[in-house]
């Protein structure tokens, strides 16, 4: 320890604050499990993980920030379904999500609820259904853009149910879900880690999961599946994504910081509660990712091309 060489002095990896951008507005889901999920990290990392809002095209603006950015080890992008549905919704997307980027990690499953304002007529999924035939287009449904699950959600409803609703863009689920709250929209699919809280305290009407089983955090929530709309299932999946060209070594460390948070009792115990469930430790991996987005991004392109979504 007596002689410290130059390569001694320099400091290791991390050796300043990592940016973890975050497609949609503080407040959503996404927001919520990168800032949960990014405090445990930074324990182990000895440096702060910081949470980069950067909104914008259903999460595409963030993406494209990402595969632009410098791969020093110094950004990385949480981000959902969203890239795999971006290249059959976005006819001009300027990334490419299966190889401008390095693949750290799949992080967590998040089942949807679809929500209304508390007063909405409806007070079922049956009654719901009947409403939306007879109002049609009178209907608003929030969600966070081309791009975004919640948008994907309401797509797949809007078709499966066959009745029009008129849908309205925010920059995240968290500001559609302050206009739901405040009844300035009459519904909105959103992510049980967002979701969870205002179900509970009563503020919303739940129609039903989105899932193929109930929850077991809300255990009285029929499926959509169940109420008639056989076999609509939404999943959302997390993945950790990083520049290309990123060095390994950044990669493994932010990997292994993440794995680390995973298996936290605090953060596993939140997420938990939250609807989320932690994938299993071999989709913790850069392949594990990778591979799941290809067959992702295969799965959706027909789904999308049915649905009829498109932008430049
Ligand atoms: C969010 O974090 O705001 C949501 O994940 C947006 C979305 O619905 O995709």
């Amino acid at each position: 320890a007596a002689f410290a060489t130059p390569a001694a002095h320099a400091q290791s990896y991390p050796a300043k604050p990592i940016t973890l951008v975050v497609p949609f507005a503080a407040g959503g889901p996404t927001d919520v499990v990168a800032r949960t999920l990014g405090a445990a990290m930074g324990r182990t990392l000895n440096q702060t993980v910081v949470i980069e809002n950067k909104t914008g095209a259903g999460g595409t603006l963030a993406a494209a920030h990402t595969a632009r950015a410098t791969p020093d080890g110094y950004t990385f992008l949480i981000h959902h379904n969203g890239m795999a549905t971006a290249p059959a919704l976005y006819r001009k997307l300027p990334y490419n999500p299966l190889t401008d980027f390095e693949y750290v990690s799949q992080v967590i499953d998040v089942p949807m609820t679809l929500l209304g304002r508390k007063d909405l007529p409806a007070k079922d999924f049956t009654e719901l259904r009947a409403y939306l035939k007879a109002q049609g287009d009178k209907v608003n449904l929030a969600h966070a853009g081309l791009g975004a699950v919640s948008h994907l959600c309401g797509v797949l409803f809007r078709q499966a149910i066959g009745a029009d609703v008129t849908t309205v863009p925010y920059q995240g689920t968290g500001p559609a879900m302050n206009a739901l709250l405040a009844g300035q929209v009459d519904l909105l699919c959103d992510q049980t880690t967002s979701t969870t809280q205002h179900i509970k305290a009563g503020s919303v009407k739940l129609y039903g999961v989105t899932t193929a089983a109930r929850l077991k955090t809300l255990p009285a929530a029929p499926t959509l599946a169940e109420q008639g709309l056989k076999g609509f299932e939404v999943v959302v999946w997390h993945g950790i994504y990083a520049p290309k060209g990123t060095p390994k070594e950044a990669i493994d460390k932010f990997g292994a910081a993440l794995r680390a948070a995973l298996k936290d009792p605090v953060v596993a115990q939140r997420l938990d509660e939250l609807g989320a469930v932690v994938v299993p430790e071999a989709k913790q991996t850069p392949e594990g990712l990778r591979t799941w987005l290809a067959e992702e991004t295969a799965r959706y392109a027909p789904v999308i091309k049915a649905a009829g979504q498109f932008a430049d």
